[in-house]
């Protein structure tokens, strides 16, 4: 049994530049879906998946994100005061543990590998998970870092989340590079960051979830800049597969939505809004009525 993963890390230092002017005064993380900002998403599916250390790497701007993980006593208080219990329980979930989350500053914005780098202290000599809280990924049963856990378990090594994408949009992402194929896990003999759609050595597009062996601080140390000029995480992966064939994709059964993007953040937002049972009844009325129209 691989050992077990308590950490993870949350690289939330990003501009967020596609969604100015929003993105002016808050951190694209709170953005929500219906009423739950994009990080609650990711740490509620950390937390099902046995995380309870939360590793945040910010930048400057993002002071809200701090606080929205605070305690709110005097919100609290009037809630229970009016008798809102609904409304507190959702209140006090979003409340952490002293301790349980450290934040870290990326003072510049030197790309993904550089913003993990940056934990490195903080995780020492264990695995750690990566979440890119753009990436929403809704199941059924098991959060999507739960499934990768289990893969982890089964293989050990370093696993990053998988998804067929098919055409052109495959140069949107880390691409696999895949060796043989057993079910659900792949393994890789290499990985490239967003290649030309011609050279995509394979439509498994890596998806923002990562379990990494504590190794891949040590290649990230001496990283060069990769695609887009930035220091990319797929980058040192990549030396992984290569160098020790210890990296593992995993296509992991749920639905993925980008919210790095403004559709794909509109098509979440529907997703979900037709998954509260509130709202269902309603927007399906609407959806149909405007499709009608269209
Ligand atoms: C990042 C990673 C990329 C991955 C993608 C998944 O890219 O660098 O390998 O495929 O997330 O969402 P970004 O979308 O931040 O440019």
């Amino acid at each position: 049994m691989a050992q077990k993963v308590q950490k993870a890390i949350f690289p939330v230092a990003g501009l967020g530049t596609r969604f100015l002017p929003a993105t002016k005064s808050i951190p694209k993380e709170i953005m929500t879906l219906v009423d739950r900002p994009l990080i609650q998403y990711a740490i509620d599916e950390a937390r099902d998946a046995g995380i309870d250390e939360f590793i945040f790497v910010t930048a400057r701007g993002k002071t809200s994100l701090e606080d929205y993980f605070d305690n709110a006593p005097d919100l609290e208080n009037r809630l229970k005061q009016d008798g809102k219990d609904k409304l507190l329980d959702a209140l006090i979930q979003t409340n952490m543990d002293s301790g349980a989350i450290a934040y870290i500053r990326q003072k510049e914005a030197l790309g993904l590998g550089h913003a993990v780098w940056c934990a490195r202290r903080l995780v020492a000599n264990q695995p750690v998970a990566v979440i890119l809280t753009d990436d929403i990924i809704q199941t059924d049963g098991k959060s999507g870092l739960a499934q990768m856990i289990e893969a982890h378990n089964e293989v050990g090594g370093n696993i990053v989340a998988a998804m067929e994408v098919e055409g052109p949009a495959i140069s949107s992402y880390g691409v696999i590079d895949p060796e043989s194929q057993n079910g659900s896990i792949i393994k890789a003999k290499g990985l490239v960051e967003k290649p030309d759609a011609k050279d995509a050595p394979s439509n498994f597009a890596v998806i923002g979830r990562y379990i990494l062996e504590p190794e891949i601080f040590t290649v990230l140390e001496g990283a060069k800049k990769g695609a887009g000029g930035e220091i990319q995480l797929t980058d040192a992966i990549d030396h992984l597969a290569r160098t020790k064939g210890n990296v593992h994709g995993y296509c992991f059964k749920g639905t993925r939505y980008d919210c790095g993007s403004k559709s794909g953040y509109l098509e979440a937002t529907i997703a979900h809004g037709l998954l509260n049972p509130e709202l269902r009844d309603e927007l399906t009325a609407y959806i149909k009525k405007i499709a009608a129209e269209i």
